[in-house]
């Protein structure tokens, strides 16, 4: 639509925003949409050349704004206005039956009892806060997983960019819902089977292993800390619950959702409010094929009791409401014969057996292939190569085994699974370590391995080395094309079938490989590239730019890069905000002095077994080379960590209770922009706590161990001018 001349800059983008709203509505919660991809397009990017030219006029509510700020500093845990409770389950018509009975039992026998049937969305669940916005609107306030149930934390600008959640609703909306400006919205985040097919062939062509399933996949990416990355995955967000104060909003469940829908959130068409239970089996009956069609997973149906007062008369049983249950469909399962086994050597050594499969069709999909995960889940199914088993594929990607059909096991000719001693790339004995179940493959110069820590380290999201792929590393290591293609028929690499009688050879590279460490690849030079097929001038100049920019990679990425165990995105971040340089974490590595502080437990992200993982990692001589060997090539190892003042340098604060001010959030901001920590737990190191309303325990710790508590005014005060008032 042409700007009209009557409208200022300030009016265009209002009109603007409000048509974009209207149109993300139609097309993300109507699926209706009227405009094409390329006039909607057109209505952003003017709204983004306005607000280019009037900075001034942008506020976090606009469309634009989707792809929003960074939540720099991890994500911040946020108490919950009531649990988020989880359900109890029934598996069969008896159990849902007897749920019935003792739900009308607890109420007088004069009261009907409606139901709300759901669909069991298979993702995570979510809190919205919404507040009061300009002229009459809510906008977004906050956004919160679920966590433990009572805190969660706050992920907001990840939230932003899920387009069936509204950023603000107007006035009118809010009145024809019936909504006030402040309420609170949970319901249940899933990726979409599209947008999760392509986020795994993305992982795959990066190197990396697929997500296991939908779930996991939101999960992930909720928690990401990079918002842009959470808006291309096209995350949905569907709403079920309305609640100010913590307290359901309207008197029924069916009604909240007709709310909800009005009020421009995304409700699951499939919701019905039904009459009795015979009417919920129904429902049950109805839904359970619409699993493979509807493009988003779900695993049951969630019952509600639909009165609100019913609900609130009939209360809790522990963690689970008695006023709903969810009803499990069964896992889509069948029978069919195990052919052979692979053993695939992993990024970290380990052996991986993984069943091949006479195709099956399990709802709707061929499956060729199983976990088996471990020798202990071999010996537990107790499973022999040519036995029929009956396998299971809920949401995950790979399908399990979960047994061995009994009145077909072991026929004639069937063959124990020979789990190998040696590592079917390398020959190395494999090891099993005290307490693992994984056999491992420790030569640290593994081809496999080291195919995989290549992939990884030169992945997009990780050193990003644009070119480095998969077939280049394979000819980097010592393959021609050729091979290559020859094994492409194995979908999962480093894969070699080991079958009894069938000795393999360690594997004899056709040609001498260019790169025996992650360190090689600074070394190699334009020649050696151009001896490699397919690599011409342009290609082999613009892979050396890419390495050579790679060296610059800021100290979170080269950490994620090193494949240390444990240590993810989310930790590495954590750790080079923290640190600042590898030095300061290496030195941190060493064990603490008796009765000290373990500086790397002392983080939030980072428990015992992560920080073993660490000091493991950089006791070892051999990464240690590594890293000297990455030093010498001028990688940088510099963290993007933002100037500090000095104000709190070397002091630990502790946050508790509610302020009259500031959020949490900005407490620790100012404290860390001072040049304080902010810790978890008080203790004996602590220098301050920051207290605020309804302090709990750590107050009282505080007391105990005699660490000065400030309240806001105080820390406000001792941040202006660095004294205690
Ligand atoms: S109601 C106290 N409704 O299932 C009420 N939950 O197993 C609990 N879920 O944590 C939530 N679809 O993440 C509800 N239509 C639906 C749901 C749903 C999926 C998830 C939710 C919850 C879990 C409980």
């Amino acid at each position: 639509m042409p700007q009209t001349k009557a409208q200022s800059p300030e009016q265009r983008i209002h009109t603007l925003r409000d048509e974009i709203a209207h149109h993300e509505y139609l097309y993300y919660v109507d699926d209706a949409p009227v405009l094409t991809d390329a006039q909607y397009d057109a209505l952003m990017n003017e709204l983004k050349a306005l607000e280019a030219e009037h900075p001034d006029l942008i506020t976090p509510d606009s469309p634009t704004q989707r792809v929003g700020g960074k939540p720099k500093e991890g994500f911040i845990k946020t108490p919950h206005s009531r649990p988020m409770l989880s359900l109890d389950n029934a598996y069969n018509e008896a159990e849902l039956r007897a749920w019935d009975q003792r739900l009308r039992d607890a109420l007088p026998s004069t009261e009907t009892v409606r139901y709300v049937c759901e669909l069991k969305l298979d993702g995570l669940s979510l809190a919205l806060h919404y507040a009061p916005g300009p002229k009459g609107s809510a906008h977004l306030e906050r956004g919160i997983t679920r966590g433990d149930g009572t805190i969660g934390e706050d992920v907001t600008s990840n939230v932003r960019t899920i387009r069936s959640v509204p950023l603000s609703i107007d006035a009118a909306k809010l009145a024809a819902a019936g909504l006030p400006l402040t309420f609170e919205v949970r319901g249940e985040v899933v990726l979409p089977e599209a947008a999760f097919l392509k986020l795994n062939q993305e992982r795959e062509t990066q190197g990396l292993a697929p997500a296991a399933n939908p779930r996991n996949a939101a999960a992930g990416t909720i928690r990401t800390l990079e918002p842009n990355i959470v808006a291309q995955r096209r995350l949905d967000m569907y709403a079920y619950f309305l609640l100010r104060d913590g307290e359901t909003l309207l008197p029924q469940q069916s009604t909240t959702l007709e709310a909800l829908r009005t009020a421009g959130f995304r409700v699951n068409k499939y919701a019905r409010a039904v009459d009795d239970i015979d009417a919920v089996l129904k429902f049950i009956h109805d839904a359970e094929p619409l699993r493979d069609t509807l493009g988003y997973e779900i695993d049951g149906v969630v019952i509600k009791a639909d009165s609100i007062a019913q609900q609130r008369r009939l209360g809790f049983t522990g963690k689970a409401p008695r006023w709903a249950i969810a009803y499990k469909f069964a896992a889509r399962a069948g029978i069919t014969q195990l052919l052979g086994v692979a053993f695939q050597t992993g990024r970290t050594g380990k052996i991986t057996p993984v069943a091949e499969l006479q195709p099956v069709s399990i709802g709707g999909t061929t499956v060729t292939r199983a976990t088996l995960h471990n020798p202990d889940e071999i010996a537990r199914l107790g499973v022999r190569i040519g036995d029929f088993v009956s396998v299971e594929r809920g949401g995950d990607v790979i399908p399990k085994i979960v047994e061995v059909v009994e009145d077909k096991a072991h026929p004639r000719g069937s063959e124990a699974i020979v789990f190998p001693t040696n590592c079917p790339r390398c020959k190395t004995a494999l090891v099993r370590e005290e307490g693992e179940v994984d056999l491992r493959c420790v030569n640290v110069s593994c081809p496999a391995r080291l195919e995989e820590e290549l992939r990884h380290f030169a992945s997009r999201g990780v050193m990003n080395i644009e070119g480095l792929g998969e077939a280049l590393i394979a000819q980097l290591l010592g393959h021609t094309l050729a091979e290559q293609e020859q094994t492409a028929s194995h979908a999962i690499d480093s894969t070699t079938t080991v079958s009894p009688d069938e000795p393999t050879e360690a594997e004899t590279p056709t040609r001498d490989a260019l790169v025996h460490s992650i360190a090689d690849i600074y070394d190699l030079t334009k020649a050696q590239l151009l001896t490699l097929e397919r690599i011409g001038e342009k290609s082999a100049d613009s892979l050396l730019a890419q390495i050579e920019r790679s060296k610059s990679a800021p100290l979170n990425r080269v950490l994620l890069g090193l494949g240390i165990r444990h240590v993810g995105e989310r930790t590495a971040q954590t750790l080079a905000d923290e640190f600042g340089s590898l030095d300061t974490l290496i030195a941190a590595t060493e064990a603490p002095a008796e009765g000290a502080d373990d500086p790397l437990t002392r983080i939030n992200d980072v428990g015992p077994k992560v920080a073993e993982a660490i000091r493991d990692f950089f006791s070892n001589k051999t990464n240690l080379a590594l890293i000297e060997r990455l030093r010498k090539a001028g990688l940088t190892f510099t963290s993007e960590r933002r100037e500090r003042g000095t104000t709190f340098a070397g002091l630990t604060f502790v946050l508790t209770g509610t302020l009259p001010t500031l959020t949490r959030e900005v407490a620790k901001e100012k404290i860390e922009a001072a040049g304080g920590k902010v810790s978890g737990s008080v203790s004996k190191k602590t220098s301050y706590v920051l207290a605020g309303e309804e302090a709990g325990s750590k107050l009282d710790k505080a007391n105990s161990l005699g660490v000065p508590v400030l309240d806001e005014a105080a820390f406000l005060a001792l941040l202006k001018d660095g004294i205690t008032t």
